[in-house]
């Protein structure tokens, strides 16, 4: 195991009816004047923006809005946050979605006080000294970005989605209520799934060793993720089921997995720039690349692949070489995107390879990808390839 810190401060409140008391935790943090940030039509169609600002009147807790956040966020709408945040002095940040809006609220967060322009954050090495606190009222398990320490942004003009990661963006608090999930869409709640065993995977195949107590909290996370999923893809309003999956999606992107070892994020770099040029949605566009990855860097350590076949999938090793159980335990994760209605090929969402080669630049412009494998640009082509 390497040397490692361990640090996420944010605090959960989970379970049911827990953002009804936004106001009130807002109070314990002394909070007065917030600019609440949200999406588009979800959150007015199922009732939670009425609870939200009730709970927030009866505070007395002052708020300025800010909707509109799309799905890939906008750097655009990010300046527009900074501006109002600005102008009227607010004390925090409270996003109230999933991974785009709260990675608006974070970029916001970083804008109020960096004195240049918010977006070299995200491009360049230069770090926030300071920013506003975030709060958070999750309404969909995906991203982890109700407590990781990043934002990803997209710049619509130079069609980059880049990300910017610093201690300062773990939020004060985030209200986790599995209930806020009954109204999500299957499509939602597949790429979510698959971004949450994106997580892990970028946490479990790792190139060092000695790493086995996180291995198998890594290994519970997508089995009881694996058995979970389609249980509330079944039946919406399966409260238990969804503890489950939001509680996983949660400790899946807090950090903890990843302990002692250095993590792998090829595949994200890789499926940001598809989203950046596709609009595709994050956990869509890795379900897609996930296995191409796979099946690009396995002999890199074959041990590891392995040792995912047999016990997050159980395959049975009997009669096949160690090649055949990787190979079956990479099909087997293919086979369970589809059952959760996910696509694995670029050319099954209308993607062909004209623009591979300008997204794998841009995937690499900050220096190679990846632990397991070191990725370079034509790696990250050829994995396109597979992909297609
Ligand atoms: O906009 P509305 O109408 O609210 O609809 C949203 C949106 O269309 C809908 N939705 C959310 N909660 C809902 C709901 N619909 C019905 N009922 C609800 N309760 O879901 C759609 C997707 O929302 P989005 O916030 O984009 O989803 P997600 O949480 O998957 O976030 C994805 C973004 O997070 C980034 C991704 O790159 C992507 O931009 N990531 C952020 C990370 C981080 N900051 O640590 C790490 C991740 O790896 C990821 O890269
Ligand atoms: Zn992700």
């Amino acid at each position: 195991m390497i040397n490692f810190r361990s640090y996420n401060p944010t605090k959960i409140i989970f379970g049911k009816d827990t953002y009804k008391e936004i106001g009130g935790i807002l109070g314990e943090y002394g909070k007065k004047k917030v600019l609440m940030v949200y999406g588009g039509r979800s959150l007015k169609a199922n009732g939670v923006y009425d609870q939200v600002v009730h709970s927030l009147e009866a505070s007395g807790i002052l708020f300025f809005e800010l909707g509109g956040v799309k799905p890939n966020p906008r750097l655009s709408l990010v300046y527009e946050g900074i501006e109002i945040a600005k102008r009227e002095q607010i004390d925090m940040v409270l996003a109230v979605g999933g991974g785009s809006v709260i990675d608006t609220a974070k970029a916001i967060a970083a804008g109020y006080y960096y004195e240049g322009d918010v977006w070299e954050l995200y491009i360049t090495e230069a770090q926030p000294e300071k920013v506003l606190d975030v709060g958070v009222i999750l309404t969909i398990p995906a991203a982890g970005s109700e407590s990781s320490d990043g934002s990803v942004i997209t710049n619509e003009e130079t069609r980059m989605k880049c990300s910017c990661c610093t201690d300062l963006f773990f939020p004060k608090f985030a209200v986790l209520d599995p209930q806020l999930c009954y109204t999500l869409p299957d499509s939602q709640i597949s790429a979510g799934g698959a971004d949450i065993l994106a997580h892990v995977m970028e946490r479990y195949f790792v190139p060092d060793d000695h790493h086995d107590f996180s291995d198998r909290m890594c290994e519970a996370a997508m089995v009881s993720l694996i058995e979970n999923l389609p249980k509330v893809l079944k039946n919406k309003q399966d409260y238990e089921a969804w503890c489950e999956v939001m509680w996983i999606g949660n400790i899946a992107h807090n950090g903890l997995l990843g302990r002692g070892k250095r993590d792998d994020w090829g595949s994200h770099n890789i499926e940001h720039q598809l989203s950046a040029y596709y609009d595709i949605a994050h956990g869509a566009g890795l379900a897609i690349i996930f296995p191409a990855w796979m099946k690009y860097v396995w002999k890199e350590k074959p041990e590891m692949m392995e040792q995912y076949a047999l016990r997050v999938w159980k395959v049975c090793p009997e009669g096949k070489t160690r090649e055949e159980v990787i190979l079956e335990g990479i099909s087997r994760t293919e086979e369970f995107y589809h059952s959760i209605g996910l696509k694995t090929r670029l050319s099954e969402v209308g993607i062909d390879d004209r623009d591979f080669e300008k997204m794998a630049e841009k995937a690499v412009f900050m220096g190679p990808l990846g632990n397991f494998k070191k990725l370079y640009k034509e790696d990250v082509m050829e994995i396109y390839r597979l992909a297609l």
